[in-house]
Order: C-alpha cells, then structure tokens, then sequence
C-alpha cells in the first residue's frame, strides 16, 4: 500500500511530468468547466516562485488572476489553470486530484492542506495565499524535498513483522473485526506531511523529532494485533527527541485534512511507553 503511494508521487510530481498525464489533465478540466458567464468573476491567487537552482533567484510572490467561472472549484483547479493556460513554469506536485495521493500538500491561507480537497474562497475581492508546506526545504516554487520525511517513515519499518518468518508466503494472518477496527482512524493517512510541517516542535527539531505523521504510522504497527514487534517498536521511540518533542500542542491534528488525529495517536505511545518502561525497569 505505501509502496504504491510512493511510485504514485514520485511518478507524477509536476517537474517530471509525462505529456500523458498533461493531455488527460487538459480534458477533464475542460469537461468541468461551467459555461462561461456574462460577467467574469475574477480572483487573485498569490503564489510563491522559487527556484534555487537559477542563481540569484530570491524567494517572492507571484500573483495570477482566474476567472472562477472557467474555473473548477478548488485551488489545485486554479493550479492548473494557471500552468495551462498562463505560466508553465508555476511548479507544483498532484496527482489524484480527490484526496489520495497526498501529492498536493501545501499551505493555502496560512493552513496547510491539499489543493484538491481545498474549495476555493469565492469571495473575488480576497487574494488565496499559496505557499509550500512550511519549514521543509524548497526543490521549487510549491515543492517541498520530502526526503527527510519519507527516511523517517521508512526508520519506523511501516510494514508486518513476524518472530517467524518460517511460515510466510504459506498463509494469511487473520485478525479478529475487534482488532482490525482498532486500524480505523491511522491506516487512511495519505502521508501528505500537513500535519508535521504544521508541528513547531517539527520545524525545530525535524532532523530528530520523528513528528505527527510518522509516529501515527508507528502506532498504528505497534497495535497491529498481527505484529510481533510493539516491544521493539517502542524501545526505539525511548531517546529525548523521536517521541517525547511532541509538547501536545495538537496543530497537527487541526490540520489533518482527512481528519484524522495524529495527536491523539502520539498520546497513545506515551502511554504504552509508560507501561513498557515500568516493565523493563521492574524485570531489570
Ligand atoms: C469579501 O472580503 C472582503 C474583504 O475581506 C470583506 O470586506 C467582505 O465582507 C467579503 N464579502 C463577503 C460576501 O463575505
Ligand atoms: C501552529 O500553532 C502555532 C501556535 O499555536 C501557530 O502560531 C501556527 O500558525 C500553527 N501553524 C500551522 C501551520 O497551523
Ligand atoms: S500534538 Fe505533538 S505532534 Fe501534534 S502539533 Fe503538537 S507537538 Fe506537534
Ligand atoms: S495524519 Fe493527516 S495530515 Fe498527517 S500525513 Fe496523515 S493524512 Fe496527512
Ligand atoms: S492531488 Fe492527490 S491528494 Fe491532492
């Protein structure tokens, strides 16, 4: 499953873009598109443009006008638009264009969230303020290098476990519905990053701090009733930075947008944490 949303976004960022993908792309906004009206209805998007790979080239907004009747109705609609049909080197990442992909994370309005899931302020008299998800590193314009993000998902091991290994690929591992339920509400994250990049303890500390996103994950294998590993799993979460920088401040799961609950999720390890410790101090 997280080895498809990988291949997905890595396949499909903008700046590495197929003309496949562009035509389809095309198509469907036009089949969108409301008839155009009599009076144009036209909204400023500020965007930010950065390319640090063009020398001198210093971080600064650009503004784009739409008309929100040719338009469709969300922000990654605008996006596109504007690439399309007024500047191609507007860079961004989608794909999905419905909440899946987790490609088009970025902040919108001074929240972070995904374009595509994001309705455009209809408002003509307000600009929309787009910039990439805060505090990560720019590869360009709303681009943000995800590459510390995805090693730390991938340090927490995010797949099943076994002590014995000697009876895989013969058969499946059932789980009861009571311990498959408890996967309700952390196995639907897309991995979008929103809710870390809106973590401070994540801009402070991201190189150590493991943030919302990442630890949810790692709960959601430490209560896998099919995983043999919750001891091991949490014995690497012990030092002073992976878990315990999260101070509860809960950005993260305000800005969620599939409204999961990222914060509660590291609330939860504390607690098995706190049960495992007094464990191994009491067996020490
Ligand atoms: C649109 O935004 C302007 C500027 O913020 C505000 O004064 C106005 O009341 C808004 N109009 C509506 C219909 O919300
Ligand atoms: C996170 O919370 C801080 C303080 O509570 C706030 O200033 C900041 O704007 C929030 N960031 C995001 C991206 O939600
Ligand atoms: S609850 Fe923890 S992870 Fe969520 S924003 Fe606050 S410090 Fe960050
Ligand atoms: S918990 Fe929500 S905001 Fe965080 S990565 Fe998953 S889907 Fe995105
Ligand atoms: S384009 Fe896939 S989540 Fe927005």
């Amino acid at each position: 499953m997280a080895a498809v949303c990988f291949s997905l976004r890595l396949c499909s960022s903008s700046v590495v873009r197929p003309a496949a993908a562009f035509t389809v792309v095309r198509f469907a906004q036009t089949a969108a598109a409301p008839a155009p009206a009599a009076q144009p209805r036209i909204k400023k998007f500020q965007v930010y443009r950065w390319d640090p790979d063009r020398a001198g080239d210093k971080p600064r907004m650009q503004t784009y006008e739409v008309d929100l009747n040719t338009c469709g109705p969300m922000v990654l609609d605008a996006l596109i638009k504007i690439k399309n049909e007024v500047d191609p080197t507007l860079t961004f990442r989608r794909s999905c264009r419905e909440g899946i992909c987790g490609s088009c994370a970025m902040n919108i309005n001074g929240g972070n969230t995904l374009a595509c899931l994001n309705k455009i302020d209809a408002n003509t008299s307000k600009a929309t303020k787009i910039y990439p998800l805060p505090h990560m590193y720019v590869v360009k314009d709303l681009v943000p290098d995800m590459s510390n993000f995805y090693a730390q998902y991938k340090s927490i091991e995010p797949y099943l476990k076994k002590k014995d290994e000697s009876k895989a690929g013969q058969q499946q591992y059932l789980q009861s519905m009571e311990d498959r339920q408890k996967l309700d509400g952390l196995y639907e994250c897309i991995l979008c990053a929103c809710c870390s990049t809106s973590c401070p303890s994540y801009w402070w500390n991201g190189d150590k701090y493991l943030g919302p996103a990442v630890l949810m994950q790692a709960y959601r294998w430490m209560i896998d009733s099919r995983d043999d590993f919750t001891e091991e799993r949490l014995s690497k979460l012990q030092d002073p930075f992976s878990l315990y920088r999260c101070h509860t401040i809960m950005n993260c799961t305000k800005t969620c947008p599939k409204g999961l609950n990222p914060g509660k999720a590291i609330a939860q390890i504390k607690k098995m944490m706190a049960t495992y410790q007094e464990k191994t101090t009491a067996s020490a």
